[in-house]
């Protein structure tokens, strides 16, 4: 069954009211952040496509959606009609030009500019005139990505967060050129999801990570400056009541992906407080990327 009849036969798709017209959507990027929003898409009753440049990440990231639909079943968090449907909706695409008929695709793939502007020039010619373009991207300016397509009044920043399927919030994000039907359609959807949105503005990291990754890597220099990495975490998980602490949260990230964001907010803003670590740095130069792959500032 192609995913426009998929669209037409599911109950809880939407039909072309308002300023909502999104039918089927596509996640490019099937790593923690993609398989997370594909779920969230497919489980709120969307077909969905999913696609990854490394073929065993986008089986890595399909699985996965599939075991935390086990797991949810299994502890009876998820009722099977809703893991019977959610599997329905959510199929691997063959290729990223599969992906052009749907009405909205997420980018969440690497965060890196050059990288990320040539899926976007792909995608631009594999789409209809209508389709959003959104994108993920923890810190990347909209306005610029957005300017790599000939519909940048289609191309808008929604921002989910790690773990996806957990975390209540989305923060949005016009760029320059970013229309109104495409930001209202992009909040609609987010409520769709139940997610509750926030506005950011379009300047690097946006509300979270301006906040949060000047706070993570101050961690890692009291790390570098010879404080335990345990009395790090325990002390800011029970003097602040996050439920992670900051090493832990890196980890859980991706430190490629935190060098990434903070590299962006140095260059582009300017100020030595966005500085990364050296130690940071050094981490990612040996592969530790946190969680994903097994070793960061813990080992998994
Ligand atoms: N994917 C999907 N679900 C997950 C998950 C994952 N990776 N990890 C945990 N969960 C689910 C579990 O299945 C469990 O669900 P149920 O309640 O239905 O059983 C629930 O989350 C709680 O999990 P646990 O009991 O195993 O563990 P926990 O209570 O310690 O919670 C956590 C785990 C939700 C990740 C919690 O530690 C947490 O909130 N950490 C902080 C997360 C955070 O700050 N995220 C933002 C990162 S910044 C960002 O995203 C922006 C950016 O651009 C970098
Ligand atoms: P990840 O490393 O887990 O996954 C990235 C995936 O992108 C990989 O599977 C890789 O194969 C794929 N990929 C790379 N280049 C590609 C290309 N040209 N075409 C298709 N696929 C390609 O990364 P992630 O943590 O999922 O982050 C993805 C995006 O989401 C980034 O922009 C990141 O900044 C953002 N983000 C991350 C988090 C987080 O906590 N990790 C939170 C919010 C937003």
């Amino acid at each position: 069954m192609s995913l426009t009849d998929k669209a037409s036969t599911s109950t809880t798709t939407t039909s072309n009211t308002g300023s909502f017209s999104v039918k089927t959507i596509a996640v490019i990027g099937a790593g923690q952040m993609g398989a997370g929003i594909a779920q969230v898409c497919s489980m709120s009753g969307f077909p969905t496509l999913i696609w990854d440049g490394a073929p065993a990440a986008l089986n890595r990231g399909f699985e996965g959606i599939h075991s935390r639909l086990a797991a949810g079943l299994a502890k009876g968090r998820l009722t099977s009609e809703l893991v019977e449907s959610t599997k329905q909706n959510i199929s691997m695409a063959a290729s990223l030009e599969d992906t052009g008929g749907c009405d909205l695709i997420i980018e969440a793939i690497v965060e890196n500019f050059e990288i990320k502007m040539d899926l976007f020039r792909k995608l631009d010619a594999a789409t209809k005139p209508h389709t959003i373009l959104a994108s993920n991207t923890s810190s990347i300016s909209i306005t610029k990505i957005a300017a790599t397509t000939k519909k940048p009044e289609n191309v808008v920043g929604i921002h989910f967060m790690n773990p996806v399927p957990v975390m209540k919030l989305v923060e949005l994000i016009r760029g320059l050129q970013t229309s109104e039907k495409t930001f209202s359609t992009a909040q609609a959807l987010c409520e769709r999801l139940g997610k509750t949105t926030v506005i950011g503005i379009d300047l690097p990291g946006f509300i979270i990570n301006r906040i949060l990754c000047p706070m993570v890597n101050e961690a890692i220099f009291l790390l570098q400056e010879g404080c335990r990495k345990e009395d790090i975490d325990l002390g800011m998980k029970l003097g602040t009541n996050h439920p992670m602490g900051p090493l832990e949260l890196a980890d859980f990230v991706g430190l490629d992906t935190l060098l990434s964001i903070l590299q962006i907010l140095h260059a582009e803003l300017g100020e030595d407080k966005y500085r990364p670590c050296p130690l940071l740095i050094k981490y990612v130069e040996a592969g530790w990327y946190g969680r994903k792959v097994g070793r960061g500032f813990y080992q998994y």
